[in-house]
């Protein structure tokens, strides 16, 4: 099937979502990033594979994770970084979004990492580039944070690396989530058995069904014998309308608890993607605790934006 991300040697050429991305592709990524990860241990944390390309940090949207690691991560492939302050651009006066990009490409950018509140920026931005250049979306509205999905399924893989026979929780409001709908791809891509849901019915989308998972309403079911539980963030910011009583009582429902958590297998991994709101879907008991990988993730995530620049670089063979 024809997909936009892939030239004709089905090679990566943007990265705007992992649904219908093969499995050999995300493999390759995570191959990929592995290789990268004892660079990043080293004491002197550069390659020379971007050398003399232009990366364009373009955020119309807040970030303190993504943007700062795919900022250390093209740093750290030789890359010039150019990070765009949208508050203080142009866009302000009202130029448009393609105005914006056809000025950083009259300056020689190489590619592309796209941050927006709305839906299908990312491939608004790609469909509109000359062939040289690659575009990566950050996160899109509630579509896609594909670099989010690989970061955490490449965790995952770390902690728990027999794939094929492991059960993951993700818990919280999947409706307005970008990254939930990236790690139910990435997951059952790469053939994880049993992917589970766990939210109220106001927090899922209507045909979440489709996407492959199994759906809990309520976590005593939804945790037990998890060997992954996944929180996600309310999204105050995406919803219109009272989805929910109030923070406190979505804490006494869905928020993880050590109680909680003891549902899952005993060496089960905690992770979150951040911002996280202590109180609301988690206790810091279980942020802080010995089953927390959720710093891990933010350092894995330099290795995985180092992966995917590369590979779109063309510089990298796993
Ligand atoms: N996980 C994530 O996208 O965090 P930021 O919004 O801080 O980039």
């Amino acid at each position: 099937m024809y997909n936009p991300q892939l030239d004709q040697h089905k090679k990566l050429k943007h990265l705007l979502t992992i649904e219908g991305l093969p499995k050999a592709t995300l493999l390759q990524i995570l191959d990929t990033a592995e290789t990268f990860i004892g660079v990043n241990e080293r004491e002197v944390k550069k390659v020379p594979l971007l050398r003399g390309k232009t990366v364009c940090n373009l955020f119309f949207e807040n970030s303190t994770r993504t943007r700062t690691t795919f900022e250390i991560a093209a740093k750290r492939l030789s890359a010039d970084v150019l990070n765009l302050n949208v508050s203080t651009s142009s866009q302000s006066k009202g130029e448009t979004i393609l105005d914006t990009v056809n000025n950083l490409i009259a300056m020689h950018s190489d590619m592309f990492v796209v941050r927006h509140n709305q839906s299908g920026a990312a491939h608004f931005i790609a469909q509109h580039v000359p062939d040289h250049i690659s575009v990566i979306n950050a996160g899109d509205g509630r579509h896609a944070h594909p670099t989010q999905g690989l970061l955490d399924v490449f965790t995952i893989r770390r902690y728990k690396p027999d794939m094929h026979n492991l059960r993951v929780a993700i818990v919280g409001d999947v409706l307005h989530s970008r990254v939930a709908r990236s790690e139910i791809h990435a997951l059952t891509t790469l053939g994880v058995p049993e992917v589970r849901v766990v939210a109220p019915n106001t927090l899922l989308p209507a045909d979440v069904h489709k996407l492959g998972v199994q759906v809990f309403h309520d976590m005593q079911a939804g945790l037990k014998d998890v060997d992954v539980v996944m929180m996600l963030r309310l999204q105050n910011e995406r919803m219109s309308g009272a989805l929910l009583p109030s923070a406190q009582e979505y804490f006494k429902t869905y928020g993880l608890t050590p109680e909680k958590l003891a549902l899952a297998k005993p060496d089960a991994i905690v992770m979150h993607p951040g911002p996280m709101n202590r109180g609301v879907e988690i206790d810091s008991r279980v942020a802080d605790g010995a089953q927390s990988v959720i710093l891990p993730q933010v350092t894995y995530g330099i290795a995985i934006r180092m992966a995917v620049m590369a590979l779109l670089a063309g510089g990298h063979n796993a």
